[in-house]
Formats: structure tokens, sequence, C-alpha cells
């Protein structure tokens, strides 16, 4: 077991990828917190995965919850060695017509959020004093603007870029922020992404999909679970030289 006795947070645990990295890192050992503002279903994924996990509420643009959230974490698992921040939100349009409020919460979310939960979480295991893992979770789209998704883009393209800033400025305390960069993954989030290019680009729904997985030079869309097994590593000690990078897990869509 690569994360025996270590305690992980994943924010937007609840559904798609979290979920899956949640039931997999308890499979490794680690005590697993559920952390998402769709508490409900939090539950019920901490509670499929079973004594390994527990739910916490946590809305990652608000200070407090963040705050909230750690200090749940330090009480009911006595510390906190891993953060995963993996919890974000999709918009798309024209760019003569992105509202502000679009900007704000892709940016509130995908941003703020990252940036936030990686300070207090870098603050907590540094007053622990045993180093830690931070992942974060980017995207291809953060690799390369896309004609109606400037946004979006715009938003991972931030989270690599904090991924390399926070990594050269925690190693010193023994802590590895890395991230890991999706393609196209079959999860909630792009039941979304299609209805919207469904609207945008004028096609019938599932069209955008099937399209961009038979795109993938992989031959498929990826999985949640496609994104365990470096997530894993990345938790480990096994990337304890891995500082400041961005994995792409893509089934070969970007090369970097
Ligand atoms: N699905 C893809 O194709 C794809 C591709 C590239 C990157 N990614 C990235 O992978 C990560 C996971 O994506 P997914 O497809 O599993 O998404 P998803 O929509 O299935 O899950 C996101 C989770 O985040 C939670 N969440 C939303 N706002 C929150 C907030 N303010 N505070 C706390 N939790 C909040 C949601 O409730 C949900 O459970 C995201 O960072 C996403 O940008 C996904």
């Amino acid at each position: 077991m690569r994360l025996k006795d270590k305690v992980a947070i994943i924010t937007g645990g609840a559904s798609g990828i979290g979920a899956a990295l949640a039931a997999g890192y308890a499979r490794e050992g680690a005590r697993v917190c559920v952390a998402d503002i769709d508490f409900e279903l939090a539950q019920k994924t901490a509670a499929a995965i079973g004594l390994g996990a527990f739910a916490v509420r946590l809305d990652v643009t608000q200070r407090a919850s963040i705050d909230t959230c750690i200090a749940a974490v330090e009480a009911q698992a006595g510390g906190i060695d891993i953060l995963v921040n993996n919890a974000a939100v999709f918009d798309m349009g024209p760019l003569t017509e992105i509202s502000e409020a679009s900007y704000e919460r892709v940016f509130a979310i995908n941003v703020k959020g990252v940036l936030f939960m990686m300070q207090a979480a870098a603050r907590a295991m540094i007053r622990q004093g045993k180093g830690g893992k931070i992942i974060n979770f980017a995207s291809q789209a953060g690799r390369r603007g896309e004609p109606l998704v400037a946004v979006y883009c715009a938003s991972k393209a931030a989270v690599i870029s904090l991924t390399q800033s926070a990594g050269l400025a925690l190693i010193k305390h023994g802590i590895n922020v890395n991230g890991i960069a999706p393609g196209v993954v079959d999860t909630p989030m792009w039941d979304q992404v299609d209805a919207l290019f469904a609207e945008f680009e004028n096609r019938p729904r599932g069209e955008k999909k099937r399209l961009v997985g038979e795109g993938v030079p992989y031959g498929r869309m990826g999985k949640p679970e496609d994104h365990v097994g470096c997530a894993i590593f990345l938790a480990s000690a096994e990337s304890d030289y891995v500082v400041a990078q961005t994995y792409n897990v893509d089934g070969g869509q970007w090369m970097s």
C-alpha cells in the first residue's frame, strides 16, 4: 500500500475524476476526505468507499469554508498529508459574449480556489513539519487556447502556472506540488461540455463527445479511473524528486 496511514483531501471528490481518486487513494491505505460543495453526493461517495473515507462540505471559493474544511480534517484524521485540487467548473461561449459573471465564477472556483486551498493546506503541512503532497488538476485546455473556451482555458493555464510557483516555493518544506492535465474525460462535466458545443456549434447532442473521443490517439475518451495511477504516484514517496511539473494524462493528446 503506497499511501498507508496518509490523510488526503480531494476537492470536488463527490463525482467524476475526484470520486475515482478518492476510491483509489483509499485502496492504497489513505484516509480520504471527500470535500465537495455537493455535500449529499460527497456523503454518498464516501459511504460507497467505506471506513477509509469521510465527507466534508466545502466551497473552495470561500476562505471560511476552506479553513473549516482543514480544521475538520485535522480534528477527524489527525493532520493532512495530501491535497488534491480537483474541483472545477466549465463554461464556454463566443468571446464577444462572455459575461463578467461567467468569468468570475470560473476563476473563483478554478483559480482562486486552487490558490487558497494550497495556501491553507501548506500552512497545515508546514505546522506538522513532515512535508506533504499537493496535486492540482489542470487540463489540456490549459496548454492552448480554444476559440469558444477562452475563460476555462485561461483558468487551466493559471493552474499550471500556480503549480510551478507553488512547487518552487514549497519544496524547501518537503512539500511537492505537481499537476495532472487530463484530456477529454467522460464525466458529468463532459455532459455539460457536449451540451454547450451542441448549442454554439449547432450540432446534435452527443456528436462533439463522439468526435473528440475518436480524435484521441489512444482511441477513446478518458475514464475517471485513467487518472488514478498518476495521482497515486504524485501522492506517494515515489515522486519525492518530482517538483512543479504538470503531467499530461490524456491518451496522447498533448506532448510537452
Ligand atoms: N472531464 C474532462 O474532460 C476534464 C478534462 C480536463 C480536465 N478536467 C479537470 O479535472 C477535474 C475534475 O473534472 P470532472 O470532469 O471530474 O468534473 P465533475 O464536474 O464531474 O466534478 C467536479 C466536482 O467539483 C465540485 N465542485 C464544483 N464547484 C465546487 C466548489 N465551489 N467547491 C467545492 N467543490 C466544487 C462539483 O460538485 C463536482 O463534484 C477538474 O479540475 C476539471 O477541470 C476534466
